[in-house]
């Protein structure tokens, strides 16, 4: 679909109404009142996001009448939120464009272009590839603004389209998107992008000592990837984002109860964000060296499978009792990070990883578990969180919690032993710090972040793509 800006309109058009009080345009096209009385309708104009549409004669106009809350309430996301539900509304009913005067409620012209689009583009996001009747489709919005907003409007546009994307290979059946899949879908967007990729096979795994890695693949009969992006790398700072890239988690013999597994194809959604982030980075440019690395494997059983009490010698030589076999995202990482450390030497590394399920338990689906030894990295991501509302909450990383990784027998455990409870989330944070020696490094749990079962605003069911517009962000701010 497409965004455009446009100075005048003359067709359906969606004008925002505060609680208690008129935007400019709904003054300008509430001819009889009708919008004002909305507006001071309690149920209808203090919840953000609902829409009344009318019928002008005669040229049978509508015009969409969108709440936008509370003004003391109205922020940036806000503008996402009524975008979505005016993009949504709009296919539903059927139309293929409107106009929308919603950009002008935000003083930054640059951001209200980037919100308005945002919203639309990731609310208008299906997963339809198998679906042999597909839905209605839109086509085209156009922003009415006095500003001009064609670089808000195109950067939406390259994050959204790359979140989108993001959540595509997210939804993508797990006996199709295998880890041979995502070398290739990463391998697309380095020869679109020019990035520079390497793609390390099993042979090339095994000479360089990256035994979690095949480890974990043991039970497989899909061969793992480690797969390097690279952008810009004449720049003077590098940042290396590296993701989790299980494509099937079943949970190894410590076998995952069917519930728990019905979702698990969405355990390579950590490595599904850096190739999106890669591809929006290099479409948008910075000036920074950035590398992706991606850990690919299955999480599978079979007589080869690793088993719980198995020892396993890191990349960087530390040894791992594997109490869990479940505990497999932490395994892939210890050996992505330390490589990543010793072979790309970046000036600060970020990992996403849907990590823990106790994730959920702490923060919910609203925001992720952020932890690391660097607090002026993480409160600078945090600020990024905060403008992209891609949140991230703060866990502790406290040298008292370093212990209980430490296992009898071997260096460290990938879990407590015998059900004992642990603060998961933190635990798993723990362990990878055992794969950081001295790099900058945040840990970002994605776990209830990157998978929503249900439909809130423009995050439709399915993969989220979360952290492609956070960690873009990030980068070039
Ligand atoms: N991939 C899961 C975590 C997960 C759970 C992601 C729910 C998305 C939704 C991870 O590999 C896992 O199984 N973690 C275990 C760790 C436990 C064995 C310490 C968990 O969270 O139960
Ligand atoms: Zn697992
Ligand atoms: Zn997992």
């Amino acid at each position: 679909m497409k965004v455009m800006q446009k100075k005048e309109w003359d067709g359906n058009v969606a004008v925002g109404l505060f609680f208690k009080e008129l935007s400019q345009s709904a003054k300008q096209f509430d001819f009889n009142g009708e919008i004002d009385k909305l507006s001071k309708d309690d149920d209808f104009s203090q919840k953000a996001g609902n829409i009344r549409v009318f019928d002008v004669l005669p040229k049978s106009k509508k015009i969409f009448a969108v709440s936008l809350g509370k003004k003391e309430d109205f922020d940036l996301d806000t503008l996402r939120q009524c975008s979505a539900s005016v993009a949504k509304y709009a296919r539903s009913l059927g139309m293929k464009e409107i106009a929308t005067t919603l950009s002008e409620n935000w003083a930054i012209a640059y951001e209200s272009g980037l919100a308005v689009t945002e919203g639309t583009v990731l609310s208008l996001y299906r997963f339809e590839k198998f679906k042999r009747e597909k839905g209605k489709t839109f086509e085209t919005l156009f922003i009415i603004d006095k500003r001009d907003l064609t670089k808000g409007i195109a950067e939406g546009m390259i994050l959204a389209e790359a979140t989108n994307y993001t959540r595509e290979l997210v939804n993508m059946p797990p006996s199709i998107m295998t880890p041979l899949e995502m070398a290739k879908e990463a391998k697309k967007v380095a020869v679109e992008n020019k990035l520079i990729i390497k793609i390390y096979d099993k042979k090339a795994l095994i000479t360089m000592g990256m035994n979690n890695i095949l480890a974990v693949n043991k039970g497989s009969s899909s061969e793992p990837r480690l797969i390097v992006l690279e952008y810009n790398p004449k720049a003077k700072k590098t940042i290396a984002i590296v993701g989790k890239g299980i494509t099937f988690d079943s949970g190894g013999l410590d076998l995952k109860p069917a519930v728990y597994m019905e979702d698990m194809k969405s355990d390579m959604a950590g490595a599904a964000a850096v190739i999106g982030i890669m591809q929006a980075i290099s479409r948008l440019g910075t000036d920074t060296h950035v590398v992706g690395v991606i850990a690919a494997t299955e999480n599978m059983i079979s007589g080869d499978a690793m088993k719980p009490g198995d020892i396993v010698t890191a990349y960087n030589k530390k040894t791992i009792e594997i109490i869990n076999t479940d505990a497999e995202g932490r395994l892939i990482l210890a050996d992505a990070l330390s490589y990543t450390e010793k072979e790309i030497k970046p000036d600060l590394i970020v990992d996403l990883a849907t990590l823990t399920g106790a994730c959920a338990v702490a923060l919910g689906n609203v925001a992720a578990g952020m932890l690391g030894n660097n607090q002026e990295q993480m409160d600078k991501l945090k600020k990024s969180a905060d403008q992209t509302a891609e949140f991230v909450w703060q866990l502790p990383l406290w040298k008292q919690y370093k212990e209980m990784v430490k296992s009898d027998i071997a260096d460290v455990r990938n879990v407590l032993k015998g059900y004992a409870s642990s603060p998961g989330v933190i635990y798993g944070a723990a362990f990878l710090e055992n794969f950081i020696e001295k790099t900058p490094w945040i840990h970002l749990d994605i776990a209830a972040t990157s998978w929503s079962s249900e439909e809130k605003s423009y995050i439709v069911k399915g993969g989220t793509g979360y952290g492609v517009r956070l960690l873009t962000h990030f980068i070039r701010a």
